[in-house]
């Protein structure tokens, strides 16, 4: 298995921007594009809770801004001793824009997981289904 340390470290520094003055949850995303690039992301919040954006969602979209396109690896970054998954709605796009990747969970005291995203979203919906 590829050794994730420096991408799960992206993760941790994007996760010190997360702008989550009302969960007070932060999360930090780093996302390893084919080219070996990584692009990181962070939660941002704001007062209608609603257009709240998740770090994982943020960093898919620099990455796709960018005009990447093909994807290796996410890792997640949270301070809980439950590792954070992705949410249902960061599964879906992961799913469509990384495609089964190995989605790397960590916390900010070295406890890691990684698991596929064809094991976190078994039955998904995507343009095969169109
Ligand atoms: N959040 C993420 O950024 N990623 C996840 O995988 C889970 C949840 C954020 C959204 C919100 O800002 C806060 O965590 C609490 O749900």
């Amino acid at each position: 298995m590829p050794d994730y340390d420096s991408l799960i470290a992206a993760a941790k520094k994007s996760r010190e921007n997360a702008h989550a003055k009302f969960s007070n949850f932060k999360v930090g995303a780093a996302l390893l594009s084919a080219s070996g690039k990584v692009y990181g992301g962070c939660n941002v919040e704001n007062a209608t809770y609603g257009l709240t954006i998740c770090a994982e969602r943020v960093a898919i979209f620099k990455a796709i801004s960018e005009g990447e396109r093909r994807f290796s690896a996410i890792a997640v970054v949270t301070d809980t001793d439950a590792l954070t998954p992705p949410c249902g709605a960061c599964r879906q796009l992961i799913w469509e824009f990384c495609g089964d990747v190995p989605v790397v969970m960590a916390n900010l005291h070295g406890k890691t997981e990684t698991i596929s995203m064809n094991q976190l979203f078994p039955k998904p919906f995507d343009s095969s289904n169109l």
